[in-house]
């Protein structure tokens, strides 16, 4: 019998993820919220999941530290997904990239053809590519994390971040002037693994399928 090893996140991820574990007969039985292990037991012998942080799930199932893991669309273009097979939209953890600026700072003018803008955010890649269709010239600062921070103590005229309901951004007194793409999160799989262990991942790949959450219009 050999082991699949499934790389989740804390959170949302892990959450959202549980159903769709449930029609493939899966069950965790352990909470990530409550126990510090990092390995979490199933009720299957032949399968754990393994906890890591959000940006590392991708870098797991690519080395074979995990045969399959679910990231967010956002992880998954930072990442780059080479290496990953990626058979489907798990159209879970649903939220966008967007461009947030202060409230008093003028963003149509700042994204005139030829300027320059100031940009902070975990996201560089995504971020790089919507600026230089634009024409806009910008100062990249790569951040980890509270990119909120950056526009109300100067260190950037805008952030390029994740926004859900949007409350975090209100929070703190931003305003979204611009959607880059909606983001939900992928099923990916390592490519040797589904070669070498061929029948149990398409089973679990299948039953994934199966219950993915019908399109909200
Ligand atoms: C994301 C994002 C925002 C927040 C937006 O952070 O970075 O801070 O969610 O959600 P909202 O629009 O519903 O307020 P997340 O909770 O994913 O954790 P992170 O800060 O570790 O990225």
């Amino acid at each position: 019998m050999s082991m699949i090893t499934l790389a989740l996140s804390k959170g949302r991820i892990f959450d959202e993820t549980l159903p769709l574990l449930a029609a493939a007969g899966i069950e965790v039985l352990e909470d990530p919220e409550k126990s510090r292990k990092l390995i979490l037991p199933t009720n299957r012998p032949d399968v754990r999941v393994v906890l890591v942080r959000a940006t590392d799930v991708p870098t797991y199932v690519e080395y074979g530290g995990a045969d399959i893991g679910v990231t967010g669309k956002d992880t998954l273009i930072e990442h780059g997904g080479q290496g990953l097979y990626q058979p489907l939209d798990l159209r879970i953890a649903k939220c966008r990239v967007s461009v947030a600026v202060r409230s008093d700072f003028d963003y149509a003018q700042a994204v005139r053809q030829g300027s320059r803008l100031k940009v902070a955010t975990k996201y560089t890649s995504i971020a790089r590519e919507f600026f230089a269709a634009k024409g806009v010239h910008v100062d990249m600062v790569k951040l980890y994390g509270s990119m909120e921070l950056a526009p109300l103590t100067g260190l950037a005229d805008a952030i390029v971040d994740l926004v859900s309901t949007g409350n975090t951004l209100k929070a703190n007194q931003l305003v979204e002037v611009a959607r880059i793409m909606d983001i939900s999160s992928y099923l990916v799989v390592n490519q040797a693994a589904l070669k070498l262990k061929q029948a149990p991942l398409r089973r679990i790949i299948d039953a994934f399928a199966s219950a993915i959450p019908a399109e909200k219009n």
